[in-house]
């Protein structure tokens, strides 16, 4: 005889009046919003607009120094931003517009439309979304680029407010459609009665000024070129703090383990990278019902990136190359990272093992370089006391040791014979 009388939400009520939790129910959406790791998803997006640009203050002031005139009535600059992909270049310019807007707010009003052009590829497409950032009602087809240009005039009269325009991916427009638009807007105060009615950022990670006509970049002026260069290491380790520190529970992470990402990213110098990786480590770790994330969840995303180790890069190694890697390989199961002088100690335990001699401080040295040059491990570098001593700390970001380690085990003992 069933006696439930009902069930609803949490609980069951019995007939006898009898409530028992009915937790079993949603036991597997306990994980979710249980905040043990994710407290706010949102720093983890790429499109997350953070208060503070970390790291950035030269370039962010070598920007600022270029719309110097800005603050007068008639002020206005031309800029191009270039840099490789992830380099900052399209936050850059956001956070600039943002906060200049806000700087000058008492002192000249501002505005700023920023632009992709590889969702708008023609000249008329990017005339009318410029148009439209003033005039939202704005009709978006059948203007010419004349009367788009005479729209935009009027606008920027009627509204007495500097804008500066932001074209970012420039090249996908200059490649399909050529520079018309760019020396137009350059051009838009001539035979007016104002100037400085607009400032222009192009940004691209091409060389874009090579691809400018001349007419263009004499109005631009090579001085008005800004290079931004990729991240290194410490710039990845800061934003990939920044957002861990924004997003997660504090007990959920250390400072080892965000510089594991951030050696993972180190090739490529992407911010990007560091971003999707505490991502994606966040919901590996998660997903296992863990309370906080382990190099493991770390490894195992980055281990998906292809070309990073391809499967039979263990070939290049000799015997005694395998036996360095393996013990740390066994190191690194548990730690995110080690010293050389653990890869020694620990390197003899395992010479030990496998019955061999172990080969000499310098040779050791060799094999450890060649392991990092096939890109197995990672090696950082850090200055201990005033610059006297170095400690190189291993890392192996883009593999999980516990793989590679069964990998060698399966073929040194071979190795070893030759
Ligand atoms: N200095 C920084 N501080 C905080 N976050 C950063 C910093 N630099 C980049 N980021 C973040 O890294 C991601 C990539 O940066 P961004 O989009 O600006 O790169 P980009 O140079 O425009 O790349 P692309 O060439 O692919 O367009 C973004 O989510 C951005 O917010
Ligand atoms: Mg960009």
């Amino acid at each position: 005889m069933n006696n439930v009388d009902f069930s609803f939400g949490k609980e069951r009520v019995f007939k006898n009046g009898w409530h028992q939790d009915a937790t079993s129910m949603s036991d597997y959406l306990d994980r979710i919003g249980s905040g043990l790791i994710l407290l706010n998803p949102d720093p983890l997006d790429f499109d997350y607009i953070p208060e503070v640009m970390v790291g950035r203050e030269d370039i962010q002031e070598s920007l600022a120094g270029k719309f110097h005139s800005i603050a007068h009535p008639n002020g206005s600059a031309n800029v191009v931003i270039t840099g490789p992909v992830g380099s900052g270049k399209t936050l850059l310019a956001r956070t600039f517009c943002r906060d200049i807007e806000y700087h000058l707010r008492n002192r000249r009003p501002l505005r700023s439309v920023h632009i992709n052009c590889r969702n708008a590829t023609t000249n008329v497409r990017v005339a009318q979304r410029i148009v439209q950032s003033l005039d939202p009602g704005h009709p978006d087809r059948g203007l010419s680029m004349g009367e788009l240009l005479s729209s935009l005039r009027k606008l920027l009269r009627n509204n007495g407010r500097h804008l500066i325009i932001v074209l970012d991916e420039v090249d996908h427009l200059l490649r399909k459609s050529g520079n018309d638009l760019i020396y137009q807007l350059l051009r838009i105060d001539e035979d007016q009665e104002g100037s400085g009615t607009l400032s222009l950022i192009l940004i691209s990670q091409e060389q874009v000024l090579d691809v400018l006509e001349n007419a263009v970049i004499s109005r631009f002026g090579h001085t008005n070129h800004l290079p931004i260069p990729p991240y290194d290491m410490k710039g990845l380790h800061a934003i990939v703090r920044q957002r861990a520190e924004a997003a997660l529970n504090p007990r959920s992470w250390d400072d080892e383990l965000l510089k594991l990402i951030a050696t993972s990213a180190a090739p490529s110098g992407d911010a990007r990278q560091v971003i999707e990786l505490l991502g994606a480590a966040v919901e590996h770790a998660e997903s296992e019902g863990q309370k906080s994330i382990s190099p493991e969840h770390v490894q195992t995303k980055a281990r998906k990136v292809p070309q990073v180790m391809p499967e039979d890069v263990l070939d290049e190694l000799s015997g005694h190359s395998m036996l360095v890697l393996l013990g740390i390989c066994r190191r690194l199961r548990k730690a995110e990272f080690m010293t050389s002088k653990d890869v020694e100690s620990i390197y003899a335990v395992v010479c030990e093992e496998y019955e061999v001699k172990p080969r000499s401080h310098t040779t050791v040295w060799k094999f450890l370089k060649h392991i990092e040059s096939l890109n197995i491990i990672a090696t950082r570098v850090d200055t201990v006391g005033e610059g006297r001593g170095r400690t190189t700390h291993i890392s192996m970001p883009h593999a999980l040791p516990v793989d590679v380690a069964a990998r060698i085990e399966g073929r040194v003992a071979l190795k070893l014979k030759r």
